[in-house]
């Protein structure tokens, strides 16, 4: 049985202040929910008072996103073993908004998921098509391609630890979603892929859905045999719709 898992992906919103009010709306709405593991992503800024905040209730606290090196001269970034040290349990890696914007690589995604798993972090690790790919029907090629590179190099049990978020591109922001049923089949697909490799990690690694998850359509989308959870962008900056979708996931 994979716990279906919730998180809150904030992006580039909210300062402290904002932050530390979310969470205490939140703690209150779902402090009866376990059934599903629940997590935020705050801006790296925020991550140590959102952390402190959450204290005495189950809600996890990630990062968006990691550099590899442990410390060092590399201005901007924040490393695996930092997030350990404040005991931050999750990094999103490899969103397609830092591929997309940062030209984040395929092998940066890999080295990042080694630096997080070797730090105790874990990753969740972001993959999907864009529209065009869609189009000329490479979501398979692409999203397999995106999963071994991620996953190059690790054990079985360590990718049965890996959550991975499939966010088709044209689904995120737009108010598109892919359809339930769509969504569910290409994290079939993606299941079945890795499958082929690690049969044990593949019946473990939870797969989440994201791409304009709501509190209208989650439901219907964690109905489906194969979703485990779902990153949620737009709709968890307010504790009244992210809450109703924890809720509705319980
Ligand atoms: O990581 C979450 C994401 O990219 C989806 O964002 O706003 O479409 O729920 P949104």
């Amino acid at each position: 049985m994979r716990k279906p898992f919730i998180c809150g992906n904030w992006k580039m919103n909210k300062n402290v202040d904002q932050a530390k009010d979310m969470i205490e709306k939140l703690k209150a709405k779902v402090a009866d929910v376990t059934e599903v593991e629940m997590g935020i992503c705050p801006t790296a800024l925020a991550l140590t008072a959102f952390k402190e905040a959450a204290a005495g209730s189950d809600i996890v606290t990630g990062a968006q996103n990691i550099y590899w090196e442990e410390s060092g001269a590399y201005t901007g970034e924040i490393s695996a073993k930092m997030l350990a040290d404040s005991e931050i349990e999750y990094t999103i890696i490899g969103h397609s908004e830092r591929r997309e914007i940062f030209g984040e690589s395929d092998f940066e995604v890999n080295k990042k998921v080694h630096a997080a798993l070797e730090n105790g972090v874990k990753a969740i690790v972001c993959v999907g098509e864009t529209l065009e790919e869609r189009k000329a029907e490479k979501i398979e090629a692409k999203v397999n391609f995106q999963v071994d590179a991620a996953l190059a190099g690790l054990s079985e049990e360590e990718i049965a630890e890996v959550v991975i978020a499939y966010e088709p591109i044209w689904a995120i922001g737009t108010g598109e979603t892919a359809s339930a049923e769509e969504a569910n089949r290409v994290i079939g697909i993606i299941r079945d892929h890795i499958r082929e490799s690690y049969p044990q990690a593949a019946e473990k690694i939870r797969i989440q859905y994201g791409g304009s998850v709501k509190p209208h359509n989650v439901e219907e989308i964690m109905a489906q045999e194969e979703i485990d959870g779902a990153l949620v962008g737009g709709a968890s900056l307010k504790a009244e719709s992210f809450s109703e979708i924890i809720l509705k996931t319980e």
